[in-house]
């Protein structure tokens, strides 16, 4: 059997090491395509693949198309929306994430990003505290669990809402639960969005949304580009010189908020929030675990597609 790391952006060498132990150690073959530059490469790697661990890599029909071989891709991480799950199921291929193992990670940057925001990007003037001021945690999954955390430590108010977690199990973490989303951003001046990008979410951070936040209004986008409406993005910025965003996840439109608002937004340069050491321990090992475990017992505990 032989396992395939494919990932654009590569894991630390440390967790590359911890996969190949799990991998090995089942007596499997493990390969490594890392910093690839074309799809070419990433079809040739995948065609005598039996299972794949990727991150944020496309995975698309053509993939499994020339992985005649493959039975099982893990994406080490949690949102999954890169992989074509219909053209999995076609295919007849398993496709797991490994869901909480990044977001202590990316719940640090967040609160990373909000500090650089407040403090207007650390450019010598007087900023803002975090102490006191109300966050607003937009979906309550494990990265936003982990926010609320950090947050009551830096000694934010924390609200939260979330369409399908339980009002009491967020309240049993000391955070209040809020009904709807209208409610998150009419109260909170910093918002942290934790939204997987899906038909509903796309585009769903519009104008209406973001013009409910109070004064000061700072949004954090550790999630994904696509659920916000970048073109009410910019609208917001010149309707509310109070509004600042930033971001781990650039937008198609970041030379536009570059230029015209750089003392208000800030992406980072690669997306990073899941780019620790740990981070890739914890996912990386964990996928590994999960293919081992799917291709010696079928035990199919993380799957996302039907
Ligand atoms: C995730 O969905 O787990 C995060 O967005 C991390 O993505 P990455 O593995 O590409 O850094």
């Amino acid at each position: 059997m032989k396992v395939l790391i494919a990932t654009d952006k590569p894991f630390a060498k440390v967790a590359v090491d911890g996969i190949r132990q799990v991998v090995e150690g089942a007596g499997y073959e493990l390969a490594l395509l890392e910093k690839y530059t074309e799809k070419k490469q990433l079809l040739d790697a995948v065609a005598d693949a039996n299972a794949i661990i990727i991150r944020s890599d496309i995975i698309d029909q053509e993939v499994f198309a020339a992985a005649k071989k493959l039975k099982i891709v893990v994406r080490a991480g949690a949102g999954y929306d890169n992989v074509d799950l219909a053209a999995a199921t076609a295919a007849g291929v398993c496709v797991m994430n490994t869901p909480g193992q990044n977001a202590n990670a990316v719940a640090e940057l967040a609160l990373g990003l909000m500090v650089y925001a407040v403090r207007n990007f650390y450019n010598g003037t007087s900023g803002t505290e975090l102490l006191g001021k109300k966050i607003g945690i937009h979906a309550y999954g494990n990265v936003g669990r982990n926010v609320a955390r950090v947050a009551k430590g830096f000694g934010m108010n924390v609200s939260a809402y979330d369409a399908f977690c339980r009002a009491d199990v967020i309240e049993a973490d000391g955070v209040k639960a809020l009904c709807c989303v209208e409610d998150l951003y009419g109260t909170c001046e910093v918002i942290s969005l934790h939204i997987p990008a899906t038909a509903e979410t796309k585009g769903s951070i519009n104008f209406e949304l973001l013009s409910k936040m109070p004064k000061g209004a700072l949004l954090v986008n550790t999630a994904r580009k696509e659920v916000i409406n970048e073109a009410d993005l910019v609208k917001v910025f010149e309707a509310r010189p109070d509004f600042k965003y930033v971001t781990d996840i650039a937008p198609s439109n970041d030379a536009e908020l570059k230029a015209k608002f750089p003392d208000r937004y800030f992406a980072t340069p690669k997306k990073m929030g899941a780019q620790t050491s740990e981070a890739n321990i914890n996912a990386g090992i964990a996928a590994a675990k999960q293919i081992v475990d799917f291709l010696q017992t079928g035990n199919e505990k993380f799957r996302v597609n039907k």
